[in-house]
């Protein structure tokens, strides 16, 4: 009997590889899984070894309890209704502004659902940024950041003049979880306190302040960028500035005259907003379709001209000094234009962030969730991303669409 069953096992082995290696692969996965479950922790260099994937949406510090994602996942996608099927639908007034007055909400999902891929993939800090010929990704990305540093004349101290120093405080709008305020703190040594919704964000944002020794000089607090003065008290900072967040707002008057209320007068706010250049036709159908494409897979309202940036700006109390696209020229002969590394260039260390390295991922995802190890829903989230990061590279690669557009105003 014993034998039979044995002969049974080999020739349905022999008949079917496909089911029995996708049965040793699932069997490997599981068994990993539960050795590393009592790992499942995130600590600020877990993404840097690959096995941490599994970490994703999938970890002891998560806000969302496992079942929650799916729930979130649709209330998202309900306030994008007939996005990608029908052009022209979520850029119709009635959809814009039921993204508006869902903001909160949207965005909180959004970040609960991208946080973990967005870091297993990009890295701690969540932005695009011009990028020189032999300079890494990683290089890149800090110079963006030192750029708004040294722009916004970010230091240690604030002298008086009189022999008198007190330590100057910067603004983080938008902060995510915190990369780009830890290299900041670290180049200028300046102390920056960061606001963003998301409770998830903060929470892992304050982990790895702590576990780089940061503590002092950074800080993560939950709040809502289109009320800042509810969290700080007026006049509290001497500069600020925003990574790619501003673009999610529903009204850019209410942030900036908030950020305005919370600085010194003269105090100087810069950033970079995601905008529609000025070569983007709204007649144009395929214009429209990759706008809403970039709407769709990241949390916005709507996309707007540079124009429309500036102007709020001056309407909030600043007088603006400086604005430009960070990425022009980014086709130069010595420059990597800022979607190329989403386009797919291989390169080991940034293999990720690659279209083979994003289909990858969404197979491991996909492995996990069938699996039951990641939540049910994480999928839907690896495709949504995919998908934008296309839409993202077609706006780039036809110059509607920059993520960097630099912005500095003075507050009056
Ligand atoms: C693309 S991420 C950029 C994060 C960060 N600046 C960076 O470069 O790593 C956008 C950030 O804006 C935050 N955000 C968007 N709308 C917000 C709001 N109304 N109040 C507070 N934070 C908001 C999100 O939670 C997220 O942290």
């Amino acid at each position: 009997m014993a034998q039979q069953l044995v002969n049974n096992a080999v020739k349905y082995t022999e008949k079917n590889p496909a089911i029995v290696g996708g049965g040793a692969l699932a069997t490997c996965l599981a068994t990993l899984f539960l050795v590393k479950k009592a790992e499942m922790k995130r600590n600020s260099h877990d993404y840097d070894s690959g096995m941490a994937g599994m970490n994703i949406l999938n970890n002891t510090d998560h806000t969302l309890k496992a079942d929650e994602f799916k729930t979130s996942i649709k209330d998202y996608e309900s306030m994008f209704g007939g996005a990608r099927s029908d052009i022209g639908a979520i850029t119709n007034e009635e959809s814009v502004e039921g993204r508006k007055e869902r903001y909160g909400a949207m965005i909180d999902h959004f970040y609960n659902l991208v946080t973990d891929f967005y870091e297993w993939g990009w890295g701690q800090s969540f932005h695009f940024g011009p990028r020189f010929e032999d300079e890494t990704f990683d290089e890149s990305i800090k110079r963006a950041e030192y750029y708004l540093c040294s722009r916004l004349g970010m230091q240690q101290y604030v002298f008086d003049g009189k022999g008198g120093k007190r330590p100057m405080k910067a603004l983080d709008v938008g902060c995510g979880v915190g990369g780009p305020m830890r290299n900041m703190a670290v180049f200028s040594k300046c102390q920056i306190e960061g606001i963003t919704i998301n409770e998830y964000q903060v929470k892992i944002g304050n982990k790895y302040n702590k576990e780089h020794g940061l503590q002092d000089f950074c800080l993560l607090k939950q709040g809502d960028f289109q009320n800042v003065p509810k969290v700080w008290p007026k006049e509290y900072f001497d500069v600020a500035y925003e990574i790619e967040a501003t673009c999610h707002s529903p009204n850019r008057v209410d942030t900036f005259s908030g950020i305005a209320a919370v600085l010194k007068k003269g105090g100087l706010f810069a950033g970079y907003e995601w905008i529609m250049r000025d070569e983007y036709d709204p007649k144009n159908t395929d214009h429209v379709r990759i706008k809403e494409g970039i709407e769709v897979g990241n949390a916005l309202p709507t996309l707007v001209n540079y124009r429309h940036v500036i102007e709020c700006m001056e309407k909030s109390g600043f007088e603006v000094l400086d604005h430009f696209d960070a990425n022009e020229g980014c086709d130069a002969i010595n420059e990597i234009p800022w979607y190329e590394t989403l386009n797919g260039k291989m390169s080991l260390s940034g293999f990720r962030m690659t279209h083979l390295g994003r289909w990858c991922t969404h197979v491991m995802v996909w492995t996990l969730e069938t699996l039951m190890i990641a939540p049910a829903g994480s999928t839907d989230v690896s495709a949504l991303l995919n998908a934008t990061a296309i839409d993202l590279c077609d706006g780039g690669n036809l110059k509607i669409f920059t993520p960097s557009y630099f912005f500095i105003g003075k507050k009056k």
